[in-house]
């Protein structure tokens, strides 16, 4: 069963072919028009998408090696999103599967980067505890069988890959922000200074990133230093964010780890475009380890939007016989069910 999974939530544009569950191609056009405003612009991306949607489509089948009209069904985000990103997506999938006379169905992107794990031979078994970090998300869920789910606490206010994308940001250091912060931080020192770490109440699962990236501010205020980064020396901004990343670090691996004693799981997960952090993922490994939980964590491809987590989702729930009408809408702010 070949299924085709489209995603266009934010910006990328993203298309994989699966074969019962196996990932055949994953296609990932991201966009760089973005770069020069620190932030992706809504306008900019639906167009972007527009642009790519059909040749990055044509290229995901091909490089699987199938004509679209050995297609069993076609998978599409939803939500959470942009509206006018994810309407390309959603719009172009439900197009080709009535083209097509084929199941159409749509799948929620925070149920894509949860079940993305999947994607790789390794897999937890269930019940796991999944922690899915990205530039939108920041939050802790139980996993108990497949599509049953339940969220034990989510961000108050910025998601972890936001606050990594301000903080480079107020750093000078462009966007995305995540990306060049893991790479700065690797030669500096982490414990160099000291910003806060956000537990909240005791037993919350809930997590809050705001104060953190308001010390840094507050950091840079106090040292001269903010709307004149070009004269921090390249060994203090290392320093800087070191410390930052291993402040946000420390609060991810200590709710994860807090959830799964908890929870009684054996399997711990990892998610989003924040799994990709190379501090996170050392640490997580090393608690991991001390506490005798497997860790479980997507290739970098995987961990990023992609179509692959969207084709798959896609193909579970085919599988159930879940299908989508053609009126189902975008729905920007769709809730994890
Ligand atoms: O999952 P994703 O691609 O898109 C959303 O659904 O939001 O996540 C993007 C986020 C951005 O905030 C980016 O800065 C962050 O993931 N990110 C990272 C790293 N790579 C990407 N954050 C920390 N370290 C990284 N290596
Ligand atoms: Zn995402």
């Amino acid at each position: 069963m070949f299924v085709l999974g489209i995603e266009t939530s934010c910006d990328e544009t993203s298309a994989a072919v699966l074969e019962d569950g196996v990932v055949k191609s994953n296609v990932i056009s991201s966009q760089f028009v973005h770069a020069k405003y620190g932030g992706v612009v809504p306008e900019l991306a639906s167009r972007a998408h527009q642009r790519m949607i059909v040749e990055v489509v044509e290229e995901a089948l091909q490089r699987a090696g199938i004509s679209k009209s050995q297609l069993s069904g076609v998978a599409a985000t939803q939500g959470p999103g942009l509206v006018g990103a994810l309407l390309v997506g959603l719009n172009f999938a439900k197009a080709l599967a009535y083209g097509l006379n084929i199941p159409f169905v749509g799948v929620n992107h925070m149920e894509g980067h949860l079940y993305s794990v999947f994607l790789e031979e390794r897999v937890p078994s269930y019940p796991f505890v999944s922690l899915i970090v990205s530039g939108g998300h920041s939050m802790l869920v139980h996993v108990s069988e497949p599509f049953q789910h339940s969220i034990l606490g989510q961000t108050r206010d910025d998601a972890s890959g936001e606050a990594f994308d301000k903080v480079a940001k107020m750093l000078g250091l462009g966007y995305p922000g995540g990306p060049v912060i893991d790479k700065r931080a690797v030669h500096g020192n982490p414990s160099a200074i000291q910003f806060p770490r956000t537990f909240l109440e005791e037993g919350s699962y809930d997590f809050s990133f705001s104060g953190v990236k308001t010390a840094v501010l507050y950091y840079l205020k106090n040292n001269g230093l903010l709307h004149n980064t070009s004269s921090i020396s390249p060994e203090l901004m290392a320093d800087i964010c070191a410390s930052f990343q291993d402040a946000v670090v420390d609060v991810l691996v200590g709710k994860t780890l807090f959830a799964a004693d908890e929870m009684k799981v054996h399997d711990v997960a990892l998610a989003g475009g924040v799994s990709a952090n190379s501090r996170l993922r050392k640490r997580m490994t090393a608690e991991c380890e001390k506490k005798g939980y497997r860790l479980f964590y997507p290739k970098l491809e995987y961990c990023m939007d992609n179509g692959a987590m969207i084709g798959y989702v896609g193909w579970m729930k085919l599988l159930r016989g879940t299908t989508s009408p053609y009126e189902l809408s975008a729905v920007a702010n769709l809730e994890l069910a």
